[in-house]
């Protein structure tokens, strides 16, 4: 048994020697694994007389630790020296391009914290609308004259492309009963020609708020708190009587242009205000589809395009930029 021992460690040691980086895990086990020959006496001690496996166990188990020895100084005589490699520790480092949001993103996520700061809850909804949330229920029966403001793209199956989010109000109210506070992001689809100021896909941002006692007062103060967080603390607003079939009375919202702060200059083609969003007072026949009684509650929405707000911010004279891959523009927000 002592001379087996013997040979196994003088093997071992000798195919050491010539041991490569490629080899060595296979002759570690070879040598000190589970089926090593090592391994089998150590296990087989038991079958042996209380002297011998004294005298055996001490010489297998530090025949192992020799080799155990023997592999881990291989191991490091194989690492590579820090001169052996050629690398040129002067040369100058690699370049690599660090992406960030994209501007309508940015702007996005702006307007919604500024919502979130005003504690209303993010909603969403989906992007291939049926008729009624897309249209009927806001008020816009089907051979209503309105339905001409929104271009819309037609599904085969009778469903559309969201024209806008105001369905998200009706979805939402499915399923939740005021108080209502919610601002709803998403993507929206226009059958449009493109040009520097429509584009056939772009985003909205859309607001409901409905509870006992909402008045035109608090949109206002909320729209002129938006204004103001986007476009700089003195900036000034004014609603433009308008219309749109699901709120009354409505209204759009002018911000003074930030740019010349409403003297008059290009980006505001010289008149001193910027066109924000549209808004209005929840009209009582979609309170009623979104079976709210409108004789105990009364609500506000509003509708903002994140594409316009970013435009407007850094002065972009044509929108179909936002929807280039085009890193030299996007690069620089
Ligand atoms: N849906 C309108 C649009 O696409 C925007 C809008 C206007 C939304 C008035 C509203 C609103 O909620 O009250 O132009």
């Amino acid at each position: 048994m002592e001379e087996k021992i013997k040979k196994i460690l003088q093997k071992a040691l000798a195919g050491l020697e010539a041991a490569t980086t490629e080899n060595i895990n296979e002759l570690q086990s070879k040598f000190l694994g589970r089926r090593s020959e090592l391994n089998e006496i150590l296990k087989s001690l038991g079958k042996l007389s209380l002297e011998e496996k004294k005298k055996v166990g001490a010489q297998a188990n530090k025949t192992r630790q020799e080799i155990e020895k023997a592999f881990e100084s291989k191991r490091q005589q194989l690492q590579p020296k820090v001169n052996d490699l050629k690398i040129d520790f002067t040369a100058p480092g690699k370049y690599f391009a660090v992406g960030h949001l994209h501007p309508v993103t940015q702007v996005m996520t702006e307007i919604l914290e500024v919502f979130k700061s005003m504690g209303y809850e993010i909603a969403d909804g989906p992007e291939v609308e049926d008729d009624w949330h897309n249209f009927e229920a806001l008020n816009l029966p089907p051979e209503h004259p309105a339905r001409d403001m929104q271009d819309t793209f037609y599904l085969t199956d009778g469903n559309v492309l969201r024209t806008h989010t105001s369905p998200v109000q009706i979805r939402y109210t499915e399923k939740h009963k005021p108080p209502i506070k919610i601002v709803s992001p998403g993507r929206c689809y226009r059958n449009e020609n493109e040009d520097a100021s429509h584009s056939w896909s772009f985003h909205q941002i859309e607001g409901l708020v409905i509870d006992k006692n909402i008045t035109f007062a608090d949109l206002k103060g909320t729209l002129e708190v938006l204004a103001k967080a986007l476009l700089g603390p003195e900036t000034r607003t004014r609603f433009r009587p308008s219309f749109f079939p699901y709120t009354e009375p409505s209204a759009e919202l002018d911000a003074s242009c930030p740019h010349c702060k409403g003297a008059g200059c290009r980006s505001c083609g010289y008149s001193g205000w910027l066109e924000l969003l549209g808004s209005g007072m929840v009209h009582p026949e979609v309170l009623k589809n979104m079976k709210i009684d409108p004789d105990k509650y009364t609500g506000f929405a509003f509708g903002l395009g994140p594409e316009r707000v970013a435009a407007i911010k850094h002065e972009i004279p044509d929108v179909r930029y936002f929807w280039h891959p085009d890193v030299k523009f996007l690069e620089q927000f």
